[in-house]
């Protein structure tokens, strides 16, 4: 059994045009103005992130590739026979091959994806690699409940795979909430495989949000080119400058548009003024220790069960599980 268009899923509360303008205007409507980071992802903006991933500077993807390299095979072990194998988000989807790969009879692949191009791209890559695995593609957003399709032979459990420590981009009520709810969505045996930044010299971690190349900056500043393009705003885009710092206090990269001159944005029949070196927040990044990810995960209910690192214990993929039962 193979993908076919026809096995995807429609989810009504796909963001459309009309939700875009309305998280626009109350970001823009804000004292402190913000745009929420899942902003960046259409077209251009995911294909710029795959190139962010080739800078020399950004250390995540390559580490946690070369971490699914030494362990997948381990992590495949930890998870048994008979996965159903739920992943958040659908990447380029190299290190979903890495645990397909080791993964044995796996019962499906059901990728959860809010954006249809990427969604469909991806399954018609691994469909044709795992002729075997029945893959369940969903086409909604993963912050919120899911229905998940039924597999056609029973799992023995459903593991949730959320790598790229995306985790890192909610703040951390956010992020609980987020992990609470894949601990609804997994089964009771069931487990989280996720990839998680580590905390490290920030001068590494500033590096790796302002690639030399100015990849990174490009990346930034297409949110903008987007939303003129699909809703319409009139940002000045050559006015606009990327600046991504660490807090060190709070552990994370924030990263931010700062208009370079005084400007009057209009958005609908709306007009937001920005200052001269204003900025509007766009994206946290959260860094890990150990013991903050391990905190964090109790505080929804789950427990750190494993945890695999590169040498230089960079990066972490972690295997969490439920520490109480369901409420
Ligand atoms: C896709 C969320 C893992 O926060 O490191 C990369 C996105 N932003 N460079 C990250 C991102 C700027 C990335 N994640």
């Amino acid at each position: 059994m193979s993908a076919q268009p026809k096995d995807i899923r429609v989810d009504d509360r796909h963001p459309d045009v009309e939700d875009t303008l309305h998280t626009v205007r109350r970001g823009l409507a804000l004292k402190a103005k913000k745009l929420p980071s899942r902003l960046f992802y259409d077209e251009r903006g995911s294909a710029l992130f795959e190139a962010i991933c080739e800078q020399p500077e950004y250390y995540l993807t390559r580490t946690e590739i070369a971490i699914m390299r030494d362990h997948a095979g381990d992590i495949a072990d930890t998870l048994g026979p008979d996965v159903r194998l739920v992943e958040y988000g659908s990447g380029s989807g190299i290190k979903t091959r890495m645990l397909l790969e080791h993964l044995v009879t796996p019962v499906a692949y059901v990728p959860v994806e809010i954006s249809r191009s990427a969604l469909m791209e991806s399954v018609a890559e691994l469909a044709t690699r795992f002729p075997d695995v029945p893959m369940q593609p969903v086409c909604a957003d993963f912050t919120q409940p899911l229905r998940l399709p039924v597999a056609s032979r029973s799992p023995r459990r459903t593991a949730i795979y959320f790598p790229g420590s995306t985790i890192g981009n909610f703040e951390s009520k956010e992020a609980i909430r987020i992990l609470r709810l894949m601990r609804t969505e997994m089964s009771d045996g069931g487990g989280i495989i996720i990839g998680v930044d580590l905390k490290k010299d920030p001068a590494e971690i500033e590096a790796a949000y302002n690639d030399a190349a100015g990849v990174t900056n490009d990346f930034t500043l297409n949110m903008l080119v987007r939303l003129n393009r699909e809703i319409g705003t009139d940002f000045d885009v050559s006015a606009f400058r990327h600046r991504a710092r660490y807090n060190v206090l709070a552990g994370r990269i924030e990263t931010a548009l700062v208009s370079t001159k005084r400007q009057d944005v209009h958005v609908g029949h709306d007009t937001f003024a920005f200052r001269e070196d204003e900025a509007m927040h766009v994206e946290y990044s959260c860094k890990y220790s150990l013991e903050d990810f391990a905190q964090l995960a109790a505080k929804a209910g789950l427990s750190v069960a494993k945890v695999w690192m590169d040498e230089d214990h960079r990066f972490s993929v972690q295997y969490l599980v439920r520490s109480t039962p369901v409420a």
